[in-house]
């Protein structure tokens, strides 16, 4: 089966007075029904802007550059903006990073999962009000009806979270894209959360773009990972290849730095020494040069390395960088 969604060769700037900001740069994955892709990096490493990217919902300083988006093998930049619109919400949503931003804080929750409802389907308000009740307790939220009535305000963060996703959701989405959608929340909150994305996959088959900066997510839910450094794909493959061989330097720096028996317990990432580049000023090589323990001359003198699939173990593993961490035999 192809793939729900091709990310090809994507580049986004932002413009700003002190000139252009790269904060993505070539980044190209795929994501196939019914699997969850963790889209791993530190703070400011260009996530959010890639997950926008997709829906086309960059704020206006922002411009794609280069590339393109497949949804089931249409151009997401060719669509009219009728098309773009029957789409969002409808077969491709987004959770958001800010909860505050996600939900009005004075309309009911209920009219607020209608309002999704009535935008894309032509339903009757009572039938709306249905499907809307449907959505929340397929959330599981207890007593839909009164939760239904209240506002944001009114519930806890938990249940904020839940609400954003039955809204994200009611429409049944090929593709979830969740934007941070637990680090607002504490630890056994987050498990609760983590287990409806993955029954969401399993039961419907949607397709989820996980965004995180937290490895014990990734480890938790994820099937494959992209690794993004400064605004590119560092490295990319399935989740027990990665976490057991992985190639880039960055990937490894990471990793590495975990405990190695029970990376399920691990959670942010961790520190490595030094700091990731300035994106205004992003230079023309590698971007982890300053920091790589495994930096070759050629580093220093060619262009950034382009992501390139191994042949190693994992048919999708792919890796940007001339000289990748030698893979361990397994034992
Ligand atoms: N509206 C904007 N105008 C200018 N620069 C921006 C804008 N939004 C993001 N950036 C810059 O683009 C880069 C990538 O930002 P982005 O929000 O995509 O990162 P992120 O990986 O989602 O970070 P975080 O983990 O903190 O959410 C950062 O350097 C950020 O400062
Ligand atoms: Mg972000």
């Amino acid at each position: 089966m192809p793939p729900v969604l091709s990310i090809e060769d994507l580049s986004v700037e932002y413009r700003t007075r002190e000139g252009p900001i790269r904060a993505l740069r070539h980044a190209t994955l795929s994501l196939e029904r019914g699997q969850i892709l963790a889209l791993v990096g530190e703070s400011g490493s260009g996530k959010t802007t890639l997950g926008l990217s997709i829906l086309r919902i960059l704020p206006r300083s922002a411009s794609i550059t280069s590339g393109r988006v497949l949804y089931q093998r249409r151009d997401i930049g060719e669509l009219s903006r009728d098309e773009l619109q029957q789409i969002r919400g409808d077969q491709i949503s987004m959770i958001f990073q800010d909860p505050i931003a996600g939900l009005n804080p004075i309309i009911s929750v209920g009219d607020q999962v209608q309002e999704v409802i009535t935008s894309h389907r032509p339903v009757e308000k009572r039938e709306a009000r249905e499907l809307a009740l449907d959505a929340l307790a397929q959330m599981r939220l207890p007593d839909p009806a009164r939760i239904a009535k209240a506002f944001p305000g009114e519930l806890s963060g938990g249940m904020c979270q839940r609400i954003m996703i039955a809204i994200a959701t009611a429409l049944d989405p090929q593709i979830l894209i969740a934007d941070e959608p637990t680090s607002s929340l504490d630890v056994t909150v987050q498990a609760q959360i983590l287990y409806e994305l993955e029954r969401l996959r399993d039961e419907r088959g949607t397709a989820i773009l996980l965004i995180t900066h937290d490895m014990g997510v990734v480890a938790q839910i994820a099937e494959r990972v992209a690794v993004v450094y400064a605004g590119a794909i560092a490295e990319i493959d399935e989740i027990r290849p990665l976490f057991r061989t992985p190639r880039h330097p960055y990937t490894w720096s990471l990793l590495d730095t975990l405990p190695r028996l029970d990376r399920r317990r691990i959670s942010r990432l961790p520190q490595i020494p030094g700091a990731p580049p300035d994106l205004a000023d992003i230079g023309e090589h590698c971007p982890f040069l300053p920091r790589c323990p495994k930096a070759l001359t050629r580093c220093r003198e060619d262009e950034e390395p382009q992501l390139l699939s191994l042949s190693d173990s994992s048919a999708h593993h792919a890796v940007a960088c001339y000289n990748p961490v030698e893979a361990i035999p397994s034992t």
